[in-house]
């Protein structure tokens, strides 16, 4: 069975780094030129922070994530989309996961708060291998 690949942005704090590379599975960081230029095999999660710039839009979109999705191939074989945050940031919380879910009409797979919890790695695991099974099986409606 394919391992679902998990594409991540985390920036130099790396919190979202350190949740992804506890998933047990193949995760890219879209911070690596190499990884935000190249284009998917097949179906991908993203795993997006959100950073209030401040900017008139209160955009929250990291550049990297942007860019990655600015690949036709890459946007059709995105299958579902998961978000870190902090609830300090009020109506902000989740924001870039949430707006590109709902843009792409993709899911919101998973959301954590920050670095996550050790129960927040086991259930987002689970999920992952639930989605692996599910495409394996053919369930895969929105692939290129
Ligand atoms: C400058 C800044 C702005 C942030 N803005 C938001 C926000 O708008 N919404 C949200 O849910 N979290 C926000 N966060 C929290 C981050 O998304 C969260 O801490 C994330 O885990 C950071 O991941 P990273 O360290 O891997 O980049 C912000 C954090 C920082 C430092």
């Amino acid at each position: 069975m394919r391992t679902t690949p998990v594409y991540y942005y985390s920036s130099a704090s790396g919190l979202v780094r350190s949740f992804a590379e506890r998933l047990d599975r193949p995760v890219f960081n879209l911070a690596e030129r190499q990884h935000r230029m190249s284009r998917v095999d097949g179906p991908w999660v993203l795993l997006t922070p959100s950073y209030k710039t401040g900017n008139e839009n209160n955009d929250t979109i990291p550049e990297a994530v942007r860019r990655f999705l600015r690949d036709p191939t890459n946007r059709r074989r995105m299958v579902g989309v998961m978000g870190s945050g902090n609830r300090n940031f009020g109506r902000h919380y989740q924001m870039a996961c949430r707006q590109i879910a709902e843009r792409s009409g993709r899911p919101v797979l998973f959301e954590f708060e920050i670095a996550g919890t050790p129960w927040d790695v086991t259930e987002c695991r689970r999920i992952l291998a639930e989605l692996d099974a599910a495409l394996a099986a053919g369930h895969d409606v929105q692939l290129g």
